[in-house]
Order: structure tokens, then C-alpha cells, then sequence
């Protein structure tokens, strides 16, 4: 099947009289009559559900969908993005070790390194991966490498393939925020990495009703992360495991046109008022790693700092200010107090994020009207 026919179809097992939907399922525990059959599925040796921390039907279906988009043998799901990222890190890296991360890393992932992993002994490394020499001088002796497969927010692509091959050949786990691209734009584990993460809140639910976390990998790493996610108590609820599977029905569909009408804004940008620059992943040409599209992530630098995108935001009709991504509707959120409001204004004015750095996530209205409300609202 083409990853937009297992988008439609992922996760699901049907048969006479199945429901074509899933049936919701929010019973925290089932009960049992045989103490041994109680047994037989806490281990895991036969199937069923016998406590909602531990399993749901709804989050198993949305694993499953997401660990075949992926090309997975197993997923877990948890009550967030940040929920997956530290179920992921602590699987891959349970004993402090060395973490090189990319240095244009979502906000709230710098924060978990440095607040939580770093105080317990880890080391933390942030460098610039699409520097491949930097990456092959620093990964000898690291003991986890994490990457996002298009930065945020400036939307550099590094190079997945090269960062896995040289993690592999040194026997270093390598981990994928796949947030931005979603599977059906890239699939990391093809080229070589070792787990990947989603935050499903964004482009896999698809529609800013839900937040939930999604991590996949072999069977072995994932029981790791379910184990930890299960004592932890961070798995995801039913009815957002539920929302997020509908979402996901749609994403072929969705990630076309996101990745249409952000190469459409960011082509119009470049001659608005006060637009000095803009960043979207093939506006300078295709990348190899996103032959598909980039879906709908750009940023651009306003002249002006922050007044200047206050006025902006002001004068907006259609496209609204939101700290998230990955809906349908178009966004803006302003980096400076949202994503990388954990950062000081030194860190981010050396990743290049400045005053005037507003992240689009580019939606899937018509592109005439999402081109028009910028260039009314900057003109
Ligand atoms: C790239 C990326 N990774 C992870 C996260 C964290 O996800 P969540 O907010 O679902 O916990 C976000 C949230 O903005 C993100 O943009």
C-alpha cells in the first residue's frame, strides 16, 4: 500500500460487522473471571486490556497507525509531545550519558534536556547538524544524538541520512523529532535512525483539538518506553487517542496542500513590506529528504522587532496568533515568548532568532486568501 492509502487505513484490523470507525473505549479497567487469564494479559501474552495506564484500545490503534506510517515494529502513545520526547531519551539513554542535539531545537525540548536530564547527570551538547564535520568530530562517545527532521523555527534540514550512518557505525542511538514533516513527507527509520518522536498535537491530529505524543521503534525499545510510560503515568487518554486517529485519516491530504500553500506564502513574502527574510525548506530548492513537500512550516523576519509584529497581528482577519502548528487553519506564533521562551535573548539571537522572527504554520485555506491577509496585514 502507498503511505497515503495506509494514512486511510493504518492501524485497524476489520472484519464482518467491525465498526469502520473504532468504537470509543474509556473503561479505565476490564474485568476478568480467571486469574490466570488476568495473568496471561498483564503479560502480555495474550491480547486484551486489563487497566487504562497500562492499555486502551484506542491508543493501541493509533500505535499501531503510526508505527506502520513509520515503518515501525511498535509505538507508544503518551499525554503529550514532551510526554513521548522523555519516554523516548530515557529508553535510549537510561543511564546519564552524553546528549548532542541539534541547536535549533523546539524550546520545550532544550528545557527538558537542561532542566531535568542535565541536573541528573547527563551532558548536554547542542550543536549545528547540518555542520556533518561538527556532528562526525562530536558523536564519538556521545550516547544519544536527537535531531527534528525540519528545525524549529527556522526550517533547516540536516542531513538524516549522513547523521545515521556515522551514529551507526559508532553504535550511538539516534533520535527523530518528526513533528514538522510527519511520516508521509519523511520516514527517518528508512534512513537509518533509531527511534522516532511525534508530537502528534500538531500536524497527526491535525485539527488543535487534542495533545498527545507518539514514539516508535523496534519492539524491544518500545516495551522499554511503554514500561517507563506505564510507571510514569504519562500514557495517552481514549478519546484523544480517538481524535487523533480521525486526524490521521486525513494527513495525506493535508500535508499536500500545507506544503503547497506554504511554498505559495513564502514566495509572496519575499516582497512584502518590511519582510527582510524568509525561511521555508525548498524555497532555495528540492532536498532529497523532502522530495514529497515540507508540509507547512516557514518563518520570516520582520523588520521592526516585536512592535512591528504586534501591528501585524493586530491587523490580521483570517490568519490568528496561536503558540501551536500544524492545525488546518493558518498561525503565527512569535518564537521570542513562545517556542523558545525557555532560551535567553543571546541563545537565540545565535540560532538567528531575533525580535522580528515570527514562525507561520501555514494552513490549508485558499492560498489567495492566506497571501492576502499577510500583505494587507503588512502593508
Ligand atoms: C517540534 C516539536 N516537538 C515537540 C513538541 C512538544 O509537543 P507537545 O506540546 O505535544 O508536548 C513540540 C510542541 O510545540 C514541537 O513543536
Amino acid at each position: 500500500m502507498k503511505p497515503s492509502s495506509r494514512a486511510v487505513h493504518a492501524g485497524r484490523d476489520l472484519g464482518a460487522r467491525s465498526p469502520l470507525a473504532p468504537d470509543m473505549s474509556p473503561a479505565s479497567v476490564h474485568v476478568f473471571i480467571d486469574l490466570d487469564d488476568y495473568d496471561a494479559v498483564a503479560r502480555g501474552e495474550k491480547p486484551g486490556y486489563y487497566y487504562g495506564r497500562n492499555s486502551n484500545a484506542n491508543r493501541e490503534m493509533l500505535e499501531r497507525a503510526v508505527a506502520e506510517l513509520e515503518g515501525a515494529e511498535a509505538g507508544v502513545a503518551t499525554a503529550s509531545g514532551m510526554a513521548a520526547l522523555h519516554a523516548a531519551i530515557l529508553a535510549l539513554a537510561p543511564r546519564p550519558a552524553t546528549i548532542l542535539a541539534t541547536r535549533e531545537l523546539y524550546g520545550g525540548t532544550a528545557a527538558l534536556l537542561r532542566q531535568d536530564l542535565e541536573p541528573n547527570g547527563y551532558e548536554i551538547h547542542f550543536l549545528d547538524l547540518t555542520d556533518l564535520d561538527a556532528v562526525r568530530r562530536s558523536v564519538q562517545g556521545a550516547g544519544l544524538v536527537i535531531a527534528e527532521t525540519i528545525t524549529n523555527p527556522l526550517c533547516r534540514v540536516p542531513d538524516l541520512e549522513a547523521i545515521a550512518s556515522m551514529t551507526r557505525e559508532r553504535g550511538v542511538p539516534f533520535l527523530v523529532d518528526n513533528t514538522f514533516a510527519t511520516p508521509l513527507l519523511c520516514r527517518p527509520l528508512e534512513l537509518g535512525a533509531t527511534a522516532v518522536m511525534h508530537s502528534a498535537t500538531k500536524y497527526l491530529g491535525g485539527h488543535s483539538d487534542l495533545v498527545a505524543g507518539v514514539v516508535v521503534g523496534d519492539t524491544a525499545l518500545i516495551a522499554a518506553a511503554r514500561a517507563r510510560v506505564a510507571r510514569t503515568g504519562t500514557p495517552l487518554g481514549p478519546f484523544d487517542a480517538w481524535l487523533a486517529l480521525r486526524g490521521l485519516r486525513t494527513l495525506d491530504v493535508r500535508m499536500r496542500r500545507h506544503s503547497e500553500n506554504s511554498l505559495a506564502l513564502a514566495r509572496a513574502l519575499h516582497g512584502m513590506r518590511g519582510v527582510v527574510r524568509v525561511y521555508h525548506p525548498l524555497l532555495e530548492g528540492g532536498n532529497r529528504l523532502l522530495a514529497q513537500g515540507s508540509g507547512g512550516m516557514i518563518a520570516f523576519d520582520l523588520d521592526g522587532g516585536r512592535e512591528a509584529v504586534q501591528q501585524m497581528i493586530k491587523r490580521f482577519q483570517l490568519v490568528t496568533f496561536a503558540a501551536s502548528l500544524g492545525g488546518v487553519e493558518t498561525t503565527v506564533s512569535y518564537p521570542e515568548i513562545t517556542s523558545h521562551r525557555s532560551m535567553s535573548a543571546e541563545e537565540r539571537a545565535e540560532l538567528g532568532v531575533g525580535p522580528g522572527t515570527v514562525r507561520v504554520s501555514v494552513g490549508i485555506e485558499d492560498p489567495d486568501d492566506i497571501v492576502a491577509d499577510f500583505a494587507q496585514a503588512l502593508s
